[in-house]
């Protein structure tokens, strides 16, 4: 759990940053409907719940340095007994104040009302335009109400700042808390893994297997996967983000499975492939072997200082030799890595940032200079080979071979620590393990 001095700190930092001229505001997430009058389960916006903890929706968070009456306002739901007999308990404006910090807390329908006098005086709205049109209308529609008055004295705000640059900066870095609560979720997608992986055999459908991960996930306490899993089985295992999860698994198919659980709102994100009948076949070993020696040798270049591309550049080199190696590639390592050869067979990046979301925040670039790598960071080494039979030139008994090999890193001051490790890899492993 984070706890609540780890917020309030995020907040001080955060207002340290935007200055005392400036004024924070972020909405939280809303409902979003499933169909008639069901909402999808609510999941609450990372960059609200990085700087709140608070889990629910129609809320609204001001964050405003140095202001004679607090700094930290929030705006949710007020209490209503017959609202919450249906719904749930809310915390309201008394627990507002209590249990999430907040030194002001006003119903959400006096939002309206109380924003004007909330900006007012403030140079800088530190806020996201663009991505809630409801809200956008809201402060624009204070800032006018102030303008109307500067005759009177007031005083308007001049420009808006993209928060997210900010606040993603900061989540980017993950503090000892966060990286324990990562721990856990690598921890639990580590045993659905092996579950799923045990649960395999030929004739079963991918759904089954999409269940005994669920099954791992719900039982240790992480409700929902952080994205949807992914379990494709032949063919399937060559589409990126397959997720329909619905087709027989046969004999002689890899399966490839891309699933991690969300605990605590922190994701895990781990990519296994494995053979349905236990036991790989010699084509797909070949491929396998290719992709384990690039992930690995991509991860082990994770040390604080080394730049982004460094993990890319030295697994498309062995995914491009390894092609060649086997004849799915002709030529010349070189031309081929320039031409761009191999992307018909590795047609992704070697990974992202992982944290509150999956493809998490923070940018890959700074003043366009690759980042390079940071002690608290923590990143996905996901390389693949996938060759659908639509290929063209490949011979058939390389057809329908997805192998993707992925886990979380997290940087260290002396290098990197593998938050996925426990899960097997090895050929010999992952076989005597099925
Ligand atoms: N699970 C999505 C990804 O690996 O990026
Ligand atoms: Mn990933
Ligand atoms: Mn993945």
């Amino acid at each position: 759990m984070i706890n609540k001095a780890e917020y309030t700190k995020r907040r001080k930092q955060l207002m340290q940053k935007i200055g005392s001229h400036g004024v924070a505001i972020l909405p939280s997430a809303s409902l979003a409907c499933r169909n008639g009058d069901y909402n999808y389960p609510f999941r609450q916006n990372s960059d609200f719940y990085y700087l709140t903890g608070f889990e629910e929706p129609e809320a609204v968070a001001v964050l405003i340095p140095k202001h004679k009456n607090g700094e930290f306002i929030l705006f949710n739901r007020p209490k209503n007994r017959d609202e919450e007999i249906w719904e749930g308990v809310r915390a309201g404006q008394e627990g507002a104040r209590k249990e999430f910090g907040a030194n002001l807390s006003y119903p959400m329908t006096e939002l309206e009302k109380r924003l004007p006098e909330l900006l007012e005086g403030r140079n800088e709205i530190h806020y996201t335009l663009g991505l809630n049109g409801a809200f956008d209308k809201i402060l624009l529609d204070a800032i006018n109400k102030i303008r109307g008055k500067i005759r009177a004295g007031l005083h308007s705000p001049i420009s808006f700042i993209d928060i997210t640059e900010t606040v993603h900066e900061m989540r980017l870095i993950k503090s000892p808390a966060e990286i324990a609560i990562m721990r856990r979720a690598a921890n639990i997608s580590v045993d659905a893994h092996i579950r799923a992986m045990q649960a395999c055999k030929p004739g079963i459908n991918e759904f089954q297997l999409d269940a005994e991960l669920q099954y791992e996930f719900q039982t240790q306490g992480a409700r929902f996967p952080a994205y949807t899993s992914i379990v494709g089985s032949g063919g399937n295992s060559c589409i990126l983000h397959y997720v329909n999860n619905n087709q027989i698994i046969r004999n002689g198919e890899v399966v490839l499975i891309d699933a991690g659980c969300e605990y605590q709102n922190y994701a895990s994100d781990i990519t296994r492939t494995f053979p349905a009948n236990g036991k790989f076949s010699p084509e797909q070993r070949a491929i396998y072997d290719i992709v384990l020696k690039a992930q690995k040798a991509g991860i082990k270049k994770i040390r604080p200082g080394a730049p982004w591309p460094v993990v890319q550049e030295i697994m498309v080199k062995i995914i491009t030799q390894g092609l060649l190696d086997l004849g799915l590639l002709k030529g010349n390592l070189r031309n081929l890595i320039e031409n761009k050869a191999y992307f018909k067979f590795y047609m992704h990046k070697s990974g992202h940032w992982l944290g509150l979301d999956v493809h998490d925040v923070g940018r890959y670039k700074v003043n366009h200079k690759w980042r390079t790598f940071q002690p608290g960071m923590v990143l996905t080494v996901e390389p693949g080979i996938y060759i659908s039979s639509d290929l063209p030139g490949v011979p058939k008994r390389w057809h329908n071979i997805g192998v993707r090999i992925e886990d979380d890193i997290l940087v260290t001051t002396k290098g990197h620590e593998i938050l996925t490790e426990m899960l097997p890899k090895e050929i010999d492993d992952i076989e005597a393990l099925m």
